[in-house]
């Protein structure tokens, strides 16, 4: 992985979730790895910098209070990592707007990491190009997960365009699966959902690889 973001001061391990594309996963991602790293034992913050506010419309219908989903703007980020790591919070992941340049720059420039979902079409492509120009002064490291391929060749060719961007690809893929969509409307994680399902399978893969982040930090 790439350059440690060297700005940040800031101890609560901090995971910037964006994409310019709407639409990409981005808010399903957040909220999944959440519960799967208060499932391993972390305590977790979700931090909502989307006036749509889906994140927060998630933990309305969630039962378990397991995770802490705050609605914040991006001038104000700082201050939520401080109240988080004041509060103990191990990991603070920021899900944000789509197409609101001034948040994306924002969550990056906090993030020990950025993970940008990306859905596999031309369209997609262009907007997580553009999303990594606008970041790319933010020495931060960078992966895309790709989400819902629906053919191997195009899971194949939009991997290599992804790479060609000069970005990690995250060793999994999302596929399209109805469980990421019914464990979301539930205030679930897919890992509740149906923990036996493939969907909870490549969510783990996920955590996992996003927990070998965290410890070579
Ligand atoms: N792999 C997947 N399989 C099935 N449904 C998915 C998958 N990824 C995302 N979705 C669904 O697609 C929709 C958009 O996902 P999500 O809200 O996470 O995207 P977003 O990037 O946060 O969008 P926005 O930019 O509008 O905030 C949601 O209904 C979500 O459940
Ligand atoms: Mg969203």
């Amino acid at each position: 992985m790439t350059a440690i973001n060297t700005d940040r001061r800031i101890d609560v391990y901090t995971l910037a979730i964006l994409n310019k594309k709407g639409g990409a996963g981005k808010t399903l991602v957040a909220t999944s790895l959440g519960v799967a790293a208060a499932d391993a034992g972390l305590k977790v913050a979700i931090a909502d910098l989307d006036p749509q506010a889906s994140a927060c419309a998630w933990a309305d219908v969630r039962e378990a209070d397991d995770l802490a989903v705050i609605s914040a703007v991006p001038n104000r980020l700082e201050k939520v990592q401080t109240q988080c790591a004041d509060a103990g919070i191990d990991l603070l992941i920021v899900d944000t707007a789509p197409s609101a340049d001034s948040g994306l720059l924002a969550a990056a420039r906090v993030a020990d990491l950025v993970l940008m979902p990306t859905r596999p079409g031309l369209g997609d492509l262009a907007a997580l190009r553009d999303t990594l120009e606008l970041i790319n002064t933010v020495k931060v490291p960078k992966a895309a997960l790709l989400n819902s391929p629906k053919t191997t060749a195009l899971r194949t060719e939009s991997s290599a365009a992804i790479v060609s961007l000069g970005v990690e690809l995250v060793p999994v893929v999302f596929g399209d699966r109805v469980a990421f969509q019914h464990a979301f409307t539930s205030g679930l994680g897919v890992s509740e959902y149906e923990p036996s399902g493939k969907a909870a399978g490549e969510l783990k893969r996920l955590w996992n690889w996003l927990s070998e982040s965290m410890e070579s930090r």
